[in-house]
Order: structure tokens, then C-alpha cells, then sequence
């Protein structure tokens, strides 16, 4: 890969060891991919911030990034951590909290703002062509899809290489010639439900693995229902782009073709529930984190209800969202349930806080919580979810 005279400086060690380490990250992920040069981002985007699914060992390189001047170069949001401040701090053993805190101390001392959300895209309206480097693949997918931005999937390190650098290598996602659909999906039927936008993308992950799929037949979708079926495409998959509009995109040269039945959703959705007559104790909703509207759907259907007392409503937004739907939150947590920031029942440790069955509307929660929370699922429709959780 090119690297202009500058690039050639930070990558000789001219701007210290942090800026070098970032660089030599870079252009060897361009070297393999066959990048010509290095692009400008307008942000990234960071994971690996969770403690529970980071560990130990990453943390003495985060440290040392820190120590010899790291610094992020554009805006770079980062990803949910393990815990939410208000709700979940005192209930989590000591431990855990001081690893999660060292990781937040290093990640803001090297400018990364503490937004903890798998949602950046709703902090900040994201212009469509603009090149990002984002890790979490519910939002790469969300990016290129809906908002029509350009960025790779990155892992944790490339993400924050791309960040302390501010240039990204141009492949993959950034090259319109690799954004184009290579095969058409018809549904049989559209999808009617949260749950089936999910299983949707449960399914076509696991058989598309990185192709970029036309997909025809989803009706005139909610930008929630994109983003449900977007997060669980990533989950069993490696596609970081879906078509959804057949205007403005050529079909030209598409051979493969794949029709899926609505008993495949229905057997996928099935599928995705592991428990066997338990109950829930938690009713997770907010994977990936609520946006406004899904929080003001809440709470109307909440209505003047309450929350069971044998388990918990959790709903799992961003501090910004939460901060700007305060009527909402007051509404919603009335009930007894909870307004949840920073963290998920993916990352947190639900099994310290006695969670053995989640239940849950996300296809993608219900595709992880059995290996990362050891938990049972039950996947169900926001309503019927909302049913279980409340008293008449
Ligand atoms: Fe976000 Fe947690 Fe789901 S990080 S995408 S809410 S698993």
C-alpha cells in the first residue's frame, strides 16, 4: 500500500511509539486486502470496551496506547461496557467494576467519548458516502445499509488504530465497486414482526456468509425492523451490507438467486427459544439499543401497568437517547422497570445478578445469551414480551 511521505514518518516511529504501532496496524490490514492507500474518516467507532468480553490481557496494550500519547485524531464513540452506573453498579462484585473502570479511564484518556452505545449512529447523523471505521457489527450493517455510509467491519484494534491515525484503508465496504448486490433474496412473505425482520437475518447470515444480498419483498420496513434484521445478518454471518430498495441499484449480473419460505422464519424463530418451560427472569429489550421512537412505543404500551414482581423489565438505551426521551423514561420506569444505559444483558454479567432465562425480542440476543450469559431464551414480539412482564 502507498503511504505519502507523512504516513511513511508516523510509521518510521517519528510521532512515537503509539502513532507507529497504529500505522504499521493499518498497512498491514491494507497490505492483505490489497488497499491502495490510506482514506480520511469522519469517525470511528471502538468495541472491545466491555470488560466481560475483553478480559485481562488487552488492557496492558490499551495502557501502553495511552501512556505514549495516544490520541484519537476524529470523533470515536465506543461500544456498550459492562455495566449500567445507576442500576447494575452496586448489584456486580467489586472486581469486575474496577477492571471495567481501568478500561474506561484508558479509552478517555486517549479522547474516546463515553457515549457506550452499539447505536452511534444515533448521536449523531452519519452523511450518506461518508467513510467510518466501525467496529460492532450490528452498526457496520445499520451504516452501510440504511444510512448508506462507507466502512468496513473492523475489529476492536483497527477501529482505534484508524481513530488515533485518522485514515482508514481504502477496501472493501469504502469501493463502491464491492457494495453492489451478488444475489437476490425473495421473501415469500413480509416479515409481520420484530422477531421475524430478526430470524430473517439469522437465517441469511448463516447462508450468505459475505455476500451482499437484494432482498425483495420486505415492504416499506421501519428503520427498527432494518435495524433488527441488520444486527442478526451480523450475528451468524460475515455480510456487512443488505439492499432493501430496488431503485438505484443494478440487478445486472446477479445469478444467484435464493427464495425463503415464511415456515423457514417461523422454524428459525422457533429455533432461537432454548428454554423449556422456564420462566423469565428478565425481559430485555433494546438489542441493539433503543432508539426515540422505540422508547415512546414502549411506554405507550406500558401504559399505567406494572412490572411483575418476580422479574425485571430492562429497556437498554444510550445516555443520549435516555437524556432526550426523559418524559418517556419517567413513564416506563413508573412500572418498575428500567431504563438501562451503557451496557446490555449481552455484556453485562447477568449470571452474577441471578439471571437464568431472558426474554427477549431481539434475534440477536437470543442467538449470543446462551453461550456469552449461559442464560435460557425465550424470543418473543415486543407485545407478547411486554405481556409477560406486566400485571393486568
Ligand atoms: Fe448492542 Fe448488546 Fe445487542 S451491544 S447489539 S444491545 S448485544
Amino acid at each position: 500500500m502507498y503511504l505519502t511521505r507523512e504516513e511513511e514518518r508516523i510509521y518510521d516511529g517519528e510521532y512515537g511509539w503509539a502513532k507507529q504501532v497504529c500505522m504499521r496496524i493499518l498497512a498491514k490490514l491494507g497490505d492483505l486486502f490489497g488497499a491502495e492507500k490510506l482514506i480520511p474518516i469522519d469517525s470511528a467507532h471502538a468495541s472491545g470496551v466491555s470488560y466481560k468480553t475483553l478480559g485481562e490481557a488487552p488492557i496492558d496494550f490499551l495502557r501502553a496506547l495511552a501512556d505514549s500519547g495516544g490520541k484519537v485524531e476524529v470523533e470515536t464513540t465506543s461500544n456498550p461496557q459492562g455495566f449500567d452506573p445507576e442500576y447494575l453498579a452496586k448489584r456486580l462484585p467489586e472486581g469486575l467494576m474496577r477492571g471495567q473502570l481501568e478500561i474506561i479511564r484508558i479509552l478517555e484518556r486517549m479522547g474516546l467519548k463515553p457515549s457506550f452505545t452499539c447505536t452511534p449512529y444515533y448521536l449523531k447523523d452519519l452523511k450518506a458516502g461518508a467513510h467510518v471505521a466501525w467496529a460492532e457489527s450490528s452498526a457496520v450493517v445499520y451504516a452501510n445499509s440504511v444510512l448508506d455510509a462507507r466502512t468496513n467491519r473492523e475489529g476492536g484494534p483497527s477501529a482505534l488504530a484508524a481513530a488515533i491515525i485518522g485514515k482508514t484503508p481504502d477496501y472493501g465496504m469504502h469501493r463502491a465497486e464491492n457494495r453492489m448486490p451478488n444475489i437476490l433474496v425473495e421473501l415469500e412473505q413480509e416479515p409481520r414482526r420484530d422477531i421475524e425482520f430478526g430470524a430473517l437475518g439469522i437465517f441469511l447470515g448463516k447462508i450468505l456468509k459475505d455476500r451482499i444480498p437484494l432482498i425483495t419483498g420486505l415492504g416499506e420496513p421501519a428503520s427498527e425492523c432494518l435495524k433488527q434484521l441488520g444486527a442478526a445478518l451480523a450475528s451468524t454471518g460475515m455480510v456487512n451490507m443488505f439492499h432493501y430498495r430496488k431503485y438505484g441499484v443494478s440487478t445486472e449480473g446477479i445469478v444467484e438467486k435464493l427464495k425463503v419460505e415464511q415456515r423457514t422464519i417461523e422454524a428459525t424463530v422457533a429455533e432461537l427459544t432454548t428454554a423449556d418451560g422456564q420462566k423469565p427472569n428478565l425481559i430485555f429489550l433494546g438489542c441493539p439499543h433503543c432508539s426515540l421512537s422505540e422508547i415512546k412505543h414502549i411506554a405507550d404500551l406500558i401504559g399505567h401497568r406494572k412490572v411483575r414482581e418476580d422479574l425485571e423489565l430492562w429497556v437498554c438505551t444510550s445516555r443520549h437517547i435516555k437524556e432526550k426521551a426523559r418524559e418517556y423514561v419517567r413513564r416506563i420506569e413508573g412500572s418498575g422497570a428500567k431504563v438501562i444505559v451503557d451496557t446490555c444483558a449481552v455484556v453485562t454479567w447477568t449470571q452474577e445478578l441471578g439471571i437464568e432465562t431472558i426474554m427477549t425480542n431481539s434475534a440477536k440476543t437470543a442467538h449470543y445469551a446462551p453461550t456469552m450469559n449461559k442464560a435460557k431464551v425465550i424470543l418473543a414480539p415486543l407485545e407478547e414480551c411486554l405481556k409477560t412482564a406486566l400485571l393486568e
